[in-house]
């Protein structure tokens, strides 16, 4: 089959990845565990084409940018070294959620394409395996292949040099073990000003906290995994809105500024919340928006509040979701029509 389409969703790391370990490819410094969105979705068509003298990448309808379409390339670049298979490819991906909701459309965006070109070049790929694929284009990637809670590693370093070079995420567990719904507060609609990987790279060279960073950052991991577990919102909400503020006052403390006053409204509003007794919690990403956690009882409630907030422009609402998959459907119709128009000739 030279043809596939693949549907992934976002997800919102509970504990942050925020550091690339040392040396090359795209290894995280720091473990994170994340959650995928239900609702919300990247759908991405792959065919590889001998008539095509170069890949193409059309996004929402556009041609995509620069660095998009370059870090798209070199992910079809892997698949077709890994394939053997020599032929360029067009990639259409289209997101079903605004590209300015603070919701990383690079994490379901690249999950989407590593599973779409894997499946459209015959790889018989595990999805850890399409997990790392897509690690190597956007670390956080990797978390949307799994649905339910996710983990992702932190790339390890033996003896200066990396320990291996395979690195995915896996599910730790499925949704409804510990239900929540998370409620995208938007500030803004445009672009954010710092990339994460220039965020990132910025904040573990000049930050006076990176270090403090870099060694608090697994500790919060261990206790938000374990309190995951045990099936514990209010100690899981608590770890995950530390982990945010960690994240970012290490950046902010290398200039790496992504909160705005609507930002600071929405953080205390949430306080706010918990202080009446509601169990509300925020995590923040490389963005102004707030991203607030709540058990599914108290998503109406929450979000009437967060819709409220000065500077708030709306409020996504979204629950726990499946792991990036293969709409069979779509490249079955076509498949069996290549199979129909190959018989007619
Ligand atoms: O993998 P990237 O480049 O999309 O960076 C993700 C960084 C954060 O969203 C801030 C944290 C995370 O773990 O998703």
């Amino acid at each position: 089959m030279s043809e596939a389409v693949a549907v992934a969703h976002p997800n919102i790391a509970l504990t942050k990845y925020w550091g690339k370990r040392p040396g090359a490819g795209r290894f995280p410094a720091v473990p994170s565990l994340s959650v995928t969105l239900a609702g919300l979705s990247t759908r991405t068509r792959v065919r590889f084409d001998q008539a095509l003298a170069a890949d193409r990448v059309v996004l929402n309808g556009v041609p995509a940018d620069g660095e998009v379409e370059a870090r798209a390339v070199e992910l079809l670049a892997r698949v077709r070294a890994a394939s053997g298979d020599p032929r360029f490819a067009e990639v259409e991906t289209r997101n079903d959620f605004p590209t300015a909701s603070g919701l990383a459309s690079s994490a379901s965006g690249f999950a989407a394409l590593a599973l779409a070109a894997a499946k459209a070049s015959g790889l018989a790929w595990d999805a850890a395996r399409v997990s790392d694929l897509a690690r190597q284009s956007s670390v956080s990637a990797a978390r949307s292949l799994f649905g339910g809670y996710v983990e992702l590693d932190a790339g390890t370093v033996a003896g200066g040099s990396p320990a291996s070079d395979f690195l995915a995420a896996r599910p730790i567990a499925p949704g409804g073990h510990l239900p929540l719904a998370v409620l995208v507060c938007v500030t803004s609609e445009g672009a954010k000003a710092i990339g994460s990987t220039t965020g990132m790279q910025t904040t573990l060279n000049e930050s006076p906290y990176a270090e403090a960073w870099l060694s608090h950052a697994p500790r919060l991991h261990a206790r938000l995994r374990a309190a995951l577990l045990a099936r514990d919102f209010a100690a899981m909400g608590a770890l995950a809105e530390s982990s945010a503020l960690a994240m970012h006052a290490s950046a902010i403390a290398a200039g790496v500024v992504y909160w705005t006053g609507a930002t600071l409204e929405a953080l205390q509003a949430v306080r706010g919340l918990r202080a009446a007794g509601v169990l509300a919690f925020a995590t923040v990403d490389a963005g102004p928006h707030v991203k607030i956690l709540v058990q599914p009882e108290d998503a109406a409630r929450v979000k009437a509040t967060a819709g409220a907030v000065p500077g708030v422009r709306r409020v996504i609402e979204a629950s726990i979701g499946e792991g990036a998959c293969i709409d069979a459907t779509a490249a079955g119709v076509r498949a069996e029509a290549g199979v129909e128009a190959a018989k007619a000739s």
